[in-house]
């Protein structure tokens, strides 16, 4: 094949100012300072249970977090000597409304917004008037996080399985614009359409398929009994130190230990035995809670938890006003205000009940989903697992994606047993419920230290002036407070965590930070600059572009408290001056906001990259990339010089680069339609197949009715209304993906 294989091209569509996106709103006001040695032997699952527990404590299971057979620790005995070669051309960047990949490749839709997960609802109308009953048994919106979980013919959970999987996968937010006849309908501000606030419920959450190769197709097999939806009215058992407290206490729950649904789920991540971690970012926004009548009756210690987690306004989709409510408040529950006599009448602490990690058994399809409190209660980007060894604690790492905020990790207590690794929720109940929590402070010397959030360490005490912390379930709820007291780096919006099963370095997406100022940078977060914006050279400034930090914790310890870090990338347009362009980026691997990354397991030491962009949309739309990177402390330190805004003061920066890329080791893969997110990766256990999500096509679009103004058609082109979808990437070679 030559050129460029497209899908569905179609001619782009003007577009309007970027919906704003809750991320880009900071709530950090605090003033705190601003962040193949490894390779132990490779073991297969059945290896570490003959091992059993504590007889391999040099024998390392590499695992990773997010997308495919990522949690499961099979993999071959012996290191890969060979060194990866990417097999691809770089694909173009590209305004086309069509998901563009390089020749020889061939990507398929998958799964589509609205699409049947069973056989007793009919095909998707895709024009607003698909029965909301019936959303309980179709794709959700707004595809994001996603694993690939190889499944067995007897139904087991099999990592190496290479066609057939659970695909599990997040649908962060919804375009409400394009699932309702005629958009959202809410009058003075009160939803007063039960049918579309019934619709939206269903389309946030999780969904898991069943998704089968028949020759060189895969589908989703209608027919399976794991097909399954979590969306916002699941009920969920919430575990660990934060469960059964007074924060926690619901109308729902008065014991505090359960809540209804999950929303906002971003990026993902896994465990070593076989489960699904969702994570809850945005989540905020979503309550009612009206300052002007709610703060008068509330504590001191509540407004501050309210204020720095941003628990504020009418709910960004209006779900609480709608009447009548039921005497379970189907409606009301989303209402955040003191309304009763105490926490038992109503839902004024509803909000702590989210912003949780939701642990989620594929293969239970009956059972109810823990949300894990002992991992922190913040915007919840995805939950990386750290490299799992035997007789050793289990380690994940966690973005908190908000201007300014932070990068955390959890430590069980428990020590990995394999035996364990058909364990299931219980086997979470022993890991995730337990541990130390800790938030990373980057040095400008290259170094970090991970400072833990217990009470009664790091000024985290009853007497910090900003929070009086009463116990660990309040230090775990208002976990961003623990972190601003224990002085934790501000950085420019941590997303995405990925760990290199070559070495065990740890990646960190930071997508930008419009807040980072002259002032304000630091050897972590080094740059502040102007990305002026097409023609009318709009300026974006800040870090627009965003970049990727990498650390090593000491000793090649996930348990160690020190570590080492350097700056892998920076996002940048190829023709920026080198002081942004810092990365030297050509055009064919200049990127803007990186936000997806997650490591490939079958071609160990690919990572692949995603942007969540707007900041260069003027020249392409969003992408995916693939990298080949070296490791932590490959580069220099390196010093930048900062310009104001005004042009008439400069400020130097000393920070430590990676080694720079080349078109060898960093390569744009593929191009999406207009106004999407490519975000959430997984594999099938050979690498031979991709799952990719595209996130809100057209998303910019200004009309529900008129075909000419909905910003992209894709995935189904002609004058449809467009969806988020699941793609499939194969090559036509059968070959593996990448490299
Ligand atoms: Fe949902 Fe931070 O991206
Ligand atoms: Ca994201
Ligand atoms: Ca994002």
């Amino acid at each position: 094949m030559n050129g460029p294989t497209t899908m569905t091209t179609r001619s782009t569509t003007a577009v309007t100012a970027h919906t704003i996106d809750p991320d880009d709103i900071g709530h950090n006001t605090t003033d705190s300072p601003s962040f193949d040695t490894l390779i132990a032997a490779r073991l297969s699952r059945r290896n570490l249970f003959r091992l059993g527990v504590g007889s391999a404590a040099s024998a390392m299971m590499l695992s990773a977090c997010g997308g495919g057979n990522d949690s499961d620790p099979v993999v071959d005995p012996t290191p890969t000597p060979t060194p990866l070669a990417f097999n691809f051309n770089a694909v173009a960047k590209s305004l086309a409304d069509a998901v563009v990949v390089p020749a020889g490749y061939t990507a398929s839709v998958l799964y589509r917004l609205g699409d049947p997960i069973t056989n007793d609802v009919p095909a998707y109308k895709n024009d607003g008037t698909d029965a909301a009953a019936t959303y309980d048994r179709r794709a959700g919106d707004h595809h994001d996080g996603m694993t690939f979980f190889g499944a067995s013919s007897a139904d087991k959970w099999d990592a190496a399985a290479t066609a057939r999987g659970l695909l599990v996968m997040n649908h962060e937010a919804i375009t409400p614009l394009y699932l309702h006849p005629t958009g959202q309908t809410a009058v003075g501000g009160v939803r007063t359409v039960a049918e579309e606030v019934l619709r939206e419920f269903y389309l946030h959450g999780v969904s898991v398929i069943d998704v089968k190769k028949s020759g060189t197709t895969w589908a989703l097999d209608k027919a399976s009994k794991f097909n399954r939806r979590v969306h916002t009215l699941t009920p969920m058992t919430i575990t660990g130190p934060a469960a059964f407290s007074e924060f926690m206490v619901t109308k729902y729950s008065p014991n505090g230990n359960a809540t209804r649904g999950t929303v906002n789920n971003c990026a993902n991540g896994t465990t070593p035995w076989g489960t699904y971690l969702a994570c809850e970012e945005n989540w905020a926004g979503y309550f009612r809670r009206v300052t002007a009548t709610d703060n008068a009756k509330r504590s001191a210690k509540e407004l501050a938890s309210f204020s720095r987690y941003g628990v504020a306004g009418t709910g960004r989709e209006l779900w609480a006003t709608v009447t009548p409510d039921t005497e379970d408040n189907f409606y009301g529950r989303w209402n955040t205000e003191v309304l009763g006599a105490s926490a038992v009448a109503d839902y004024r602490n509803v909000s702590n009940t989210y912003g949780w990690v939701v642990e989620i058994d594929p293969f239970t399809p009956n059972s109810t989903p823990r949300k894990r409190t002992a991992l922190g209660r913040f915007g919840h980007e995805g939950a990386c697992l750290g490299p799992v060894t035997v007789g050793k604690p289990l380690v994940w790492y966690m973005g908190d994606d908000a201007q300014n905020e932070y990068l955390y990790k959890f430590v069980s207590t428990k020590n990995w047993d394999a035996a364990d690794a058909t364990g299931g929720l219980a086997a979470g109940d022993k890991y995730m419920d337990d541990g130390k929590l800790y938030v990373a402070q980057f040095k400008a010397d290259g170094t970090g230290v991970w400072m833990e959030l217990k009470l009664g360490l790091n000024n985290i005490t009853p007497s910090y002036a900003k929070y009086a912390f009463a116990n660990q379930a309040d230090v775990l709820i208002n976990a961003r407070h623990a972190a601003d007291a224990a002085g934790a780096t501000k950085m420019d919006r941590p997303e995405w965590t990925a760990v290199n099963p070559k070495n065990g370095d740890v990646y960190l997406t930071l997508t930008n930070n419009s807040a980072r100022a002259l002032d304000t940078t630091d050897a972590a977060n080094p740059r502040y600059y102007n990305d002026p914006k097409g023609a009318a050279k709009t300026a974006q400034r800040g870090n627009p572009n965003g970049h990727v930090v990498r650390f090593a914790d000491d000793n090649r310890d996930p348990t160690a408290t020190t570590f080492k870090w350097d700056v892998y990338l920076f996002g940048s347009r190829s023709t920026m001056a080198k002081d942004i362009n810092v990365s030297g980026l050509t055009a064919d691997n200049d990127f803007s906001s990186p936000d997806g990354m997650w490591f490939s397991q079958a071609a160990s030491g690919l990572v692949w990259l995603q942007t969540d962009d707007g900041k260069i949309t003027d020249v392409t739309n969003c992408m995916m990339l693939a990298g080949l990177p070296g490791q932590v402390g490959d580069g220099a330190k390196r010093t930048i010089t900062n310009i104001s805004a005004d042009g008439a003061t400069t400020k130097t920066q000393d920070t430590i680069v990676g080694a720079a890329p080349t078109s060898s080791t960093l390569r744009r893969f593929l191009v999406g339609p207009v106004a999407c997110e490519i975000t959430g990766i997984a594999e099938s256990g050979d690498g031979k197949a991709i799952f990719v999500n595209i996130q809100h096509p057209g998303e910019e679009g200004t009309s529900a009715t008129d075909p000419t103004k909905f910003g992209s058609h894709w995935p189904d082109g002609g004058t449809a209304r467009p969806r988020s979808a699941t793609i499939v990437i194969t090559k036509d070679d059968g070959g593996r993906i990448g490299a």
